[in-house]
């Protein structure tokens, strides 16, 4: 299951490179879902399925989704409060089976840090908009997926000064 997945581009390119996962793309935003429409005709993947609406700031998301495989999120947990990331992080521990993987990519804080000029700007510009909202820290992703009951198995330097967290649902 991919949360936030945009404009689809991405469920695409997972649904082929993974062609054993049924592939099922959400978004919290109505006018997301045409576009991963889109994206799915334009692929023609029998294990992508149709766009399903999930906001994942919503308390209680995950159970209802419970037994996923796994579950990706890129690009989200700057855009939304800490309170509400915790709410993705637990859903997250709840969507997945026991054993099952959670894949975290984004921009993130790496020790309290904002480490190139570009993450300072768009961090300073997102707290402009909403001072609940920016870049979370890596430690506290960490921290906060282990109280979900996601232990990490990797933390990996993604291109643009990303980062890629992957964690396993304990067992
Ligand atoms: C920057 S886009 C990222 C899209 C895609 N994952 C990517 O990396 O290109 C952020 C997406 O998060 C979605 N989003 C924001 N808040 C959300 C929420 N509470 N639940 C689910 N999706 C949400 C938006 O609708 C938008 O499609």
């Amino acid at each position: 299951m991919e949360l936030a997945a945009g404009t689809g581009q991405h469920s695409a390119a997972c649904a082929a490179a993974f062609p054993d996962l049924n592939w099922q793309p959400t978004d919290g935003a109505e006018a997301a879902l045409a576009s991963i429409a889109a994206w799915r005709d334009a692929a023609g993947l029998a294990n992508l399925a149709e766009p399903a609406l999930l906001d994942v700031s919503a308390p209680g998301w995950g159970a209802a989704r419970a037994g996923q495989d796994l579950v990706l999120v890129a690009n989200l947990l700057h855009l939304i409060s800490a309170a509400e990331a915790k709410t993705v992080l637990g859903g997250i521990g709840q969507a997945l089976a026991p054993g099952g993987t959670a894949v975290i990519y984004g921009p993130f804080r790496r020790q309290g840090r904002l480490t190139s000029e570009g993450d300072i700007a768009f961090d300073a510009d997102l707290r402009l908009q909403d001072p609940e909202i920016g870049y979370k820290d890596d430690t506290w992703v960490i921290r906060s997926a282990s109280e979900a009951g996601l232990d990490l198995v990797a933390v990996e330097q993604m291109p643009a000064n990303n980062m890629c967290f992957i964690f396993r649902r304990q067992g």
